[in-house]
């Protein structure tokens, strides 16, 4: 399995309770590699663009609220495998069917606060990586 990134948003509920480090603690623990990673506060078109894929359903709306209602940290992890790497570690989307252990199931509120998105394949890990970071950003 060759070495691989993926992008990570830790939302805007885990920021605001302070879980960046544990969070990031789980994802390393997972043998995922922070190989960059900044704190900003997304406006509202910048959330939009980023959910695009979403804007025809119904939560919507409600989602780019959330997402900002406060601080996010953009992340890209390397490792082997990390799309699917991220994805199993996360946990599923609604918190209440995610697996013990997971990122959701340790710190999601419900499933709009889920504490974290990670991309769903390489080729959107590719597009989501270079809407928020420039190449000098990246060191592995
Ligand atoms: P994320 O992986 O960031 O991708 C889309 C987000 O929409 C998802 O995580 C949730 O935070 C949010 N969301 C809110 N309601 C739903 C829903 N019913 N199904 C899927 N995603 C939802």
């Amino acid at each position: 399995m060759a070495t691989e990134r993926t992008f990570s948003i830790i939302k805007p509920d885990a920021t605001r309770r302070n879980l960046t480090g544990k969070v990031n603690a789980v994802l390393e623990a997972a043998g995922l590699r922070i190989v960059a990673q900044k704190r900003i506060q997304m406006t509202q078109a910048q959330a939009e663009a980023f959910y695009g894929v979403h804007k025809e359903r119904p939560f919507f709306r409600d989602l780019v609220t959330f997402m900002i209602s406060g601080p996010v940290v953009v992340q890209v992890l390397e490792g082997e495998n990390a799309v699917a790497r991220n994805r199993e570690v996360m946990g599923a989307t609604d918190p209440k069917k995610a697996d013990a252990g997971t990122i959701r199931a340790q710190f999601a509120e419900n499933i709009e606060a889920n504490s974290v998105h990670g991309s769903d394949s390489a080729e959107n890990a590719a597009t989501e990586i270079a809407y928020f970071f420039s190449g000098i950003e990246l060191v592995g």
